[in-house]
């Protein structure tokens, strides 16, 4: 009888994707090196952490749609390993999202939204002003409409990713505190020296594109800018469900936390660059306060920017590039809300080593 041995698994990369695959594989039965010098600071740091695949729909997006609410569908199980084999809670928030608007260009967004989840079965409820802020009495008087999507969700993306990282050591994972240059088959090359493996896996999100030629050209960075408001004593408090704009055609969301709110995110295609610009942190802060006003009593705690790794479909890439290398990046928006159907996808691909 032969022996069964278990993969040597190496995932390059430490954001949500990277710790939920490193994860998962190692519960799996992969023996896994983790590869970042720093791991859960990336783009992982910075989102938001909406879990919100009918909030944010988009025609012509419907296989997103899809894959986002399959992997949706995963997370209550997922958080709930995650709590058990790290010890901590996992940072899923259930109450729910509200779509809303200011103006009539605004609710004609919601009109085009609702109809397109309905042409995809999808049903939201509808709600005026008056109702949305008997929901949510920290909403605005400029909020005039908005739909109610009580499946979509978020977590609290630093609780979460504290979460990742001690279920990959439970699992016995181990971190290799260094930046990865290249992937081949059985081979991570680092800045000093390389490590072997069975199967590396690439999740390195807008980052990826120059670790392996079938990367290549496949991925951008799209920056996005977020603003941390936390609640001080005598300010209103912070709605508990997400709250989504358009406001005056601007998209905003605010996800809650338990001392605040997330307020995001723009978007800029300018390569990698992080820098925070006054512009977008005026225009978050204008379109938060038209949707809550008592955010103006909160304290600023932090502005920052991430890179989302953006393909031209949107869509994730999630797929072996050769025998003994698997990709499982280019998340764009979604990388909390894809990781626990990635990393399922993603122990799949290991088992046979990559080979397909
Ligand atoms: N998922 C929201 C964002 O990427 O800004």
């Amino acid at each position: 009888m032969s022996q069964q041995r278990s993969h040597r698994v190496a995932v390059v990369g430490g954001g949500v994707v990277g710790l939920s695959v490193a994860w998962r594989a190692a519960s799996s039965g992969s023996r896994v090196r983790l590869v970042d010098p720093a791991v859960g600071s990336g783009a992982s740091w910075v989102a938001g952490g909406m879990l919100a695949p009918i909030a944010e729909a988009w025609p012509g997006e419907e296989e997103l749609l899809t894959l986002g609410a399959d992997s949706l569908a995963r997370w209550p199980a997922f958080a709930e390993d995650l709590a058990a084999d790290s010890g901590r809670p996992s940072g899923l928030r259930r109450d729910g999202t509200l779509v809303v608007g200011v103006d009539s260009a605004d609710r004609a967004e919601l009109t085009r939204l609702e109809e397109h989840l309905s042409s995809v079965g999808r049903t939201v409820t509808r709600h005026p002003g008056r109702e949305l802020r008997r929901l949510e009495p920290a909403l605005g008087p400029a909020v005039r409409a908005g739909l109610e999507v009580p499946g979509d969700l978020a977590v609290d993306n630093r609780v979460t990713l504290a979460a990742l990282r001690d279920a990959c050591r439970a699992r016995g994972v181990e971190f290799v505190a260094e930046s990865a240059r290249a992937v081949s088959p059985g081979t991570v090359e680092l800045n000093e020296g390389s490590l072997t493996c069975d199967v590396a896996v690439i999740a390195c999100g807008a980052h990826s594109g120059s670790l392996h030629p079938k990367l290549d050209g496949r991925l951008r960075p799209v920056k996005g800018e977020i603003l941390r408001l936390r609640h001080r004593g005598s300010a209103l408090p912070p709605p508990r469900r997400t709250i989504r704009g358009p406001v005056h055609g601007r998209q905003v969301y605010l996800v809650p936390r338990d001392d605040g709110i997330v307020v995001g995110a723009t978007q800029y295609e300018v390569g990698f660059d992080t820098d925070v610009t006054a512009g977008g942190v005026r225009d978050l802060l204008a379109d938060a306060e038209q949707l809550v006003p008592g955010l103006s009593e909160y304290a600023v705690d932090e502005v920052t920017a991430g890179l989302r790794p953006g393909t031209d479909d949107n869509l994730p890439i999630v797929e072996t590039l050769e025998p003994g290398v698997v990709a499982t990046t280019g998340h764009h928006r979604n990388g909390y809300l894809l990781a626990p159907l990635t990393a399922e996808t993603a122990v799949e691909l290991l088992q046979d080593g990559g080979r397909t």
